[in-house]
């Protein structure tokens, strides 16, 4: 057995032939030198000057400049590498491997100028949010430890959002702090052509119709299917409507909801909530065909069933009901999660929903149509409707 192994041993270090024992004192060299030699070159690639070279066409470095990680009373500066390039090896091995795509895009030219860069902005800010979500932004962390926040000395806003979280370690800081240093793409645009382009996918004017379709965007109803009929009524995105027909470009479809006592031009989609399906003229009112009639206990108000045929467009709809919902849950958690954490929909019920998105309203750069949408949305998600139909 020691002999078997004696001889194991001494053929390990044979001088004769490229033994195990050459190729691995080799290895061991050439493995120190590459690691010496990756840690030099990774080390000159986290100065400003190198980060700089490449990107100061771009106002990113401008904006940083003026920010308090540039320059600030008590002088600690972060560097685009600090925020940008992990410390730990592995994670900045592969994230310099990122970096070569990054030297290919610079000759494929996405940010020489300011133009290419302005319409490039969101898609990698986008690329930074979502790194710095997954790695519940470590990179601040090697600079900022929640547990040494002295929240009594912080301004009001920041302790009344911060404190509840130091239990959860502080919470994931990009959540909250977008647009820290650089400036927040053009989000109000960005979202404008990300819409435009998200229902034009959605509603397929030669696709087949469903039994039941949605409204993509807020829709025009005609009482004929003249396509020169004037407008009777607008429906409310996120509205599903039970389709009877067609006729050329028009789709001959039934709404079905509730009419509030007093108030014969909406019809709400549930009894008792304020969800909107339609808002009505005089002869959309006058075509509306009315129902039982239940009593809201709680409000002392009657609720009215209704229903109202007529026609719209075909591309206003779409029979992808998944589609539509996931697009409105992107949308919210984009638009509404830029500075806070979103607000789970079943925290209110469907009616203070609409007064929470109304104070928000001028804080979002959702467009009016998203608006609507999201807020049906949340609604149909909020806590006395998905409680209600969960039952
Ligand atoms: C050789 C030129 C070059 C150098 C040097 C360079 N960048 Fe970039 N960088 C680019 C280009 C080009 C893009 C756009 C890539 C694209 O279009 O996807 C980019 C994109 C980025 C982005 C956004 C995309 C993402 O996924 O993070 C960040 C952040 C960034 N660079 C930070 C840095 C930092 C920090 C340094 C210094 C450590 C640096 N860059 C050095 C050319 C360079
Ligand atoms: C290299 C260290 C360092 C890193 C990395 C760093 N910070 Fe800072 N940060 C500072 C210092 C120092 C200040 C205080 C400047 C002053 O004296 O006002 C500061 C200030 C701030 C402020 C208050 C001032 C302002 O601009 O609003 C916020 C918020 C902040 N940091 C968040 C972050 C977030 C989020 C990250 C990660 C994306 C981050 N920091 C990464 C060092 C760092
Ligand atoms: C739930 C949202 C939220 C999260 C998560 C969050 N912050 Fe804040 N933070 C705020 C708000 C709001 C302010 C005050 C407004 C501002 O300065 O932008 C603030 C302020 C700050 C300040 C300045 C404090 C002062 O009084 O000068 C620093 C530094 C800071 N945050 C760092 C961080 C870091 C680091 C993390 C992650 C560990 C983090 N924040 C996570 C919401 C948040
Ligand atoms: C204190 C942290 C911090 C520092 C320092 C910093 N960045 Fe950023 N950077 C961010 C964050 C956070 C984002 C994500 C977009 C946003 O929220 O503004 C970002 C986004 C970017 C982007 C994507 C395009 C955009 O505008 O969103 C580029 C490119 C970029 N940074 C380059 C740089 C360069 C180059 C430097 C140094 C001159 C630098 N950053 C310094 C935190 C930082
Ligand atoms: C520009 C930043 C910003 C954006 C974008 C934003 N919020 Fe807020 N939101 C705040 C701040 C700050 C508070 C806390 C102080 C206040 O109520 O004014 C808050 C509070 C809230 C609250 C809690 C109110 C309560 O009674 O507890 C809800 C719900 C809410 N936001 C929903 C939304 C929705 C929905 C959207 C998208 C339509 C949105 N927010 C977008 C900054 C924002």
């Amino acid at each position: 057995m020691f002999r078997r192994l004696g001889v194991v041993w001494r053929r390990f270090w044979a001088p004769t032939s490229l033994s195990f024992g050459v190729v691995l004192i080799a290895g061991v060299v050439i493995g120190v030198g590459g690691w010496w030699g990756t840690r030099t070159f990774l080390h000159y690639t986290t100065t400003l000057e190198y980060c700089t070279s490449c990107h100061e066409l771009a106002p990113v470095v401008e904006e940083y400049m003026q920010s308090a990680h540039y320059s600030s009373p008590s002088g600690v500066r972060a560097v685009c590498a600090d925020c940008h390039v992990p410390e730990p090896f592995w994670p900045s091995v592969v994230d310099h491997a990122h970096a070569l795509v990054e030297l290919w895009r610079h000759y494929d030219g996405t940010i020489e100028t300011p133009e290419q860069f302005e319409e490039n902005r969101l898609r990698l800010a986008r690329q930074v949010w979502a790194e710095m979500e997954e790695s519940n932004s470590r990179e601040c962390r090697t600079c900022h430890v929640p547990a040494a926040f002295d929240f009594a000395r912080q301004t009001d806003a920041a302790r009344e959002q911060m404190e509840p979280l130091a239990h959860e370690d502080g919470g994931n800081c990009i959540t909250c702090h977008r647009g820290l240093v650089h400036a927040l793409p053009d989000m109000e645009a960005a979202a404008a052509a990300e819409q435009a382009a998200a229902l034009a996918a959605l509603s397929a004017p030669e696709g087949d119709l469903a039994d039941v379709m949605y409204v993509t965007e807020t829709a025009p109803l005609a009482l004929s299917a003249d396509p020169a009929a004037p407008p009777a009524a607008q429906v409310l995105p996120g509205t599903d409507v039970a389709v009877l027909g067609a006729d050329g470009d028009m789709v001959h479809v039934r709404l079905t909801g509730f009419e509030q006592e007093g108030a014969a031009q909406v019809m709400y989609a549930l009894a008792g909530k304020r969800i909107i399906n339609t808002s009505m003229q005089a002869d959309a009112q006058a075509a509306v065909d009315h129902g039982a009639t239940e009593l809201d206990p709680a409000t002392g108000i009657n609720w009215t069933a209704t229903t109202l045929e007529g026609w719209i467009p075909r591309a206003r709809l779409t029979g992808d009901g998944d589609a539509l919902w996931s697009y409105a849950d992107q949308t919210y958690r984009n638009g509404c999660g830029v500075c806070h954490t979103p607000h789970n929909t079943n925290e209110f019920p469907a009616n203070q929903w609409m007064g929470q998105m109304q104070a928000m309203r001028d804080r979002t750069s959702i467009t009016p149509e998203q608006y609507r949408l999201v807020l049906r949305y949340l609604q149909l998600n909020s806590r006395d409707v998905a409680d209600a139909s969960a039952q």
